[in-house]
């Protein structure tokens, strides 16, 4: 029954170690000026306060519906809950008179060549990270959030997702398996480590950005398709090669651990991990590319089947990072047309911006930006 804190120069459930469970659910907002769009914030500011805290819920009249689903009984437990709040590009445009006040790199997500983009599954004004140990701990704070919010935010897509528990259990010791069988999060700015997270984690003061943003960071979500139909099929050999690491130890082919150096310097014409394995794409680790250029968070979803009888599994990726061109854009650019794509599609997501931090009970979310 863990509780994470709520206040703080950043918010909870970015550098958190993984809890098992989460609800990614974007929303548009519906408040058309200003004013309404405050309350909106402080209205959310109290009831995640409220659910990352845990306590009784108020009890009401019975002529009335009640305050509270009841589906976690009468006293919330904090059940290691954090709830992250991010805003999206279009919360900019011309309603509530903030396009000013855009962090520079925010933009609308575009299309990679690997991408069929649904627009049911894209983008959003408001996105909620909804982490937590179980899945009813989520899917309450879900319905306690939609039930205050009524005539301000409506829903816009949703996916569920969760990670190994053994890897849950672990708090972060343990990095999750995926469900093509690897692990996935080996090479992360690990959390202990404030010099790295401030390079490339958080907007710092003094940074390209508005003032606001300070304490924020920018926030990739894609929603991927796993085909595991096909990937089932490949030789374990071809499984590795496209990844560059062993599948069961999680180390660099050739290497004995996890995390042990790829050391491609020894390996310059790609013979033990070819040139264009998806984690040397992703980061050649030449003298240009620093270790860590984004903070990675996935979770797995396994949601129904297709028509024809296919899983519908993948992964919901959510990456973090202060500079959003240099981290997710140019490392998916270098992805693109990575062997691994035979095996996955990208469906939905978008870019947005992780607020800074409630410093104390005496401010509220997004009270900056407002
Ligand atoms: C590394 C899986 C998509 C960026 C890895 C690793 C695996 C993996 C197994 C090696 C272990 C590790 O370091 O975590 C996947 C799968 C994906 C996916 C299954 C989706 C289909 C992406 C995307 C990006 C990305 C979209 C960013 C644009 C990275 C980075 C590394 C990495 C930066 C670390 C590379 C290093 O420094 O060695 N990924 N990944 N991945 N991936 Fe992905």
């Amino acid at each position: 029954n863990k509780r994470q804190p709520f206040y703080g120069n950043e918010q909870s459930g970015i550098i958190t170690p993984q809890q098992a469970n989460v609800a990614l659910v974007a929303f548009d907002v519906l408040a058309t000026d200003r004013t309404s769009l405050k309350t909106m914030f402080k209205t959310l500011n109290d009831r995640i306060a409220f659910l990352m805290h845990g306590g009784t819920v108020p009890q009401r009249d019975a002529k009335y519906p009640p305050m509270d689903s009841g589906i976690m009984g009468p006293v919330i437990e904090p059940d290691n809950l954090t709830i992250t709040v991010s805003v999206g590009a279009s919360l900019f445009d011309q309603r509530f008179g903030l396009s000013h006040l855009k962090p520079r790199q925010l933009k609308k997500m575009t299309r990679f060549a690997n991408d069929a983009l649904q627009s049911e599954y894209c983008h959003g004004d408001i996105l909620l990270q909804i982490c937590a140990n179980s899945p009813d701990t989520t899917l309450h704070a879900l319905r306690d959030i939609i039930k205050h919010c009524p005539g301000s935010l409506a829903v816009r897509w949703r996916r569920d997702g969760f990670i190994s528990a053994h890897a849950a259990a672990s708090a972060g010791q343990q990095t999750p398996i995926n469900l093509l069988g690897f692990k996935d999060g080996t090479v992360n700015p690990p959390g202990n480590d404030h010099q790295v997270q401030r390079q490339m984690l958080w907007v710092q003061p003094g940074a390209d950005e508005p003032q606001w943003a300070v304490g924020g960071s920018y926030q990739a979500v894609r929603l991927i398709r796993f085909y595991v139909e096909h990937w089932d099929r490949t030789p374990l050999q071809e499984q590795q090669t496209i990844f560059g690491r062993n599948r069961d130890t999680g180390a660099p082919l050739g290497m004995r651990h996890e995390h042990d150096d790829p050391d491609y310097a020894s390996d310059p014409h790609g013979k033990r991990i070819p040139m264009d394995a998806h984690m040397r794409l992703a980061n050649p680790r030449t003298p240009d590319f620093p270790k860590y250029l984004l903070l990675r968070r996935g979770y797995s979803y396994s949601y129904t089947t297709s028509a024809s009888g296919q899983l519908d599994v993948g992964l919901l990726f959510i990456a973090y990072q202060s500079d959003l061109d240099k981290g997710f854009i140019d490392t998916q650019n270098r992805l693109n047309g990575e062997p691994l794509e035979e095996y996955i599609k990208p469906f939905g997501g978008g870019y947005f911006f992780a607020l800074p931090g409630v410093k104390s009970p005496n401010h509220y979310l997004g009270q900056t930006l407002l």
